[in-house]
């Protein structure tokens, strides 16, 4: 099978040291010639040779400068370039390396010399052309799984939680309902630069992915109490309270060796506090104000809302929306953050426009 022939482009102002490379490479290589510095860097607007031979001492632009402009641009500075120069000295080889070169060879040529030169130095750079493909097509496999890894334990999340709220006689759309207001509202105070200290485009993505964590501790609870239809005894609601420290167990217990601490962080406190209340009075703990994590603050809004907007097996549906929007701003500064609720007051048009109500 013909190979197409690498190309190598020949600088050098000495009409005789071109013909010289030319008649010395021709057979192996396809050659370009141009006697300065100029038309070497006009030719290399529009080609993109596999080799440079650069001559160094050339009038009006030497050698050093080309290859820095050679540099400078992201299509040519990959290109390996190797120095032609009639000098022997030490540091006019020093600075050749310095200034990137792959190789230098000096003048007269000795064509065995010069072949075997361009020669090698084409072969390495295929290998760290090869080599770099590989590591970039390993790179892009690697971030790929990753991403798939992620996607499937996301959806296991979802999946597991679903089954687990679905035991209460919930429509079942709760769990992914929850995530969305969470994202909504989580995105509406990053947007105002509310609590910006916390509220880090991470931290939303991590809330969102722990937020349907958010009542998995219900698993621990009795069908008996989940899908009673009238009020819970006072023993039963207590019972039921208990629902968010076995969510924070369960959830440390199936996340806590994650890497990812912060999630890990993040899908607990949500779990854990998500009935505390901004004036102490919630549970398990009776934690106040801002001593409740951030998620879990966001998370009462969300959890409250859909509670409110959707049908339970105790309770129908409210309606319209703004009545639960006065409802829920009774709450302000009683069961929620002040801050969080009047910004969530004035999301009412995006709800509306999440739910499709005209
Ligand atoms: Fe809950």
């Amino acid at each position: 099978m013909d190979t197409v022939k690498n190309v190598i482009l020949v600088v050098d102002d000495d009409k005789t040291n071109l013909t010289l490379a030319q008649n010395i490479l021709l057979p192996h290589y396809r050659i370009a010639a141009a006697n300065s510095g100029r038309s070497a860097l006009k030719y290399l607007e529009s080609h993109r040779p596999d080799l440079i031979l650069l001559d160094i001492n050339m009038p009006d632009m030497d050698g050093f400068e080309v290859m820095e402009r050679i540099g400078q641009k992201e299509e040519t500075r990959t290109i390996p370039v190797i120095f032609l120069t009639a000098d022997n000295l030490a540091e006019t080889e020093i600075k050749c390396f310095q200034m990137g070169a792959m190789d230098y060879v000096t003048k007269p040529f000795v064509p065995a010399i010069l072949l075997s030169r361009v020669d090698k130095t084409i072969e390495l750079d295929q290998y760290r052309h090869n080599l770099e493909t590989m590591v970039s097509r390993q790179a892009e496999k690697i971030t790929e799984d990753a991403r798939r890894i992620s996607a499937i334990q996301d959806s296991v999340i979802v999946g597991m939680a679903n089954l687990i709220e679905s035991r209460d006689g919930s429509t079942g759309k709760h769990v992914k309902n929850t995530q969305t207001y969470v994202k909504l509202i989580a995105d509406e105070l990053h947007a105002r630069r509310l609590f910006s200290e916390v509220l880090t485009e991470d931290y939303i993505e991590n809330l969102s992915k722990a937020a349907p964590l958010h009542d998995v501790g219900k698993i621990k609870v009795s069908d008996a109490i989940l899908q009673k239809p009238g009020r819970l005894t006072p023993e039963e609601y207590e019972t039921m309270k208990l629902h968010t420290t076995y969510s924070g167990k369960i959830i440390k217990m199936i996340l806590g060796d994650l890497e990812d601490k912060d999630y890990v962080k993040i899908a607990e406190d949500i779990a854990m506090y998500h009935h505390e209340r901004w004036d102490g009075t919630g549970y398990p703990v009776g934690l106040a104000g801002e001593d409740i994590p951030l998620s879990a603050r966001i998370m009462a809004v969300a959890d409250v809302f859909d509670a409110l907007y959707e049908e339970r097996v105790y309770k129908p549906p409210i309606r319209p929306i703004e009545r639960i929007m006065q409802i829920m701003s009774e709450g302000r500064g009683t069961q929620f953050d002040p801050v969080i609720i009047d910004v969530f007051m004035e999301m009412l048009p995006a709800l509306k426009q999440l739910l499709g109500i005209g």
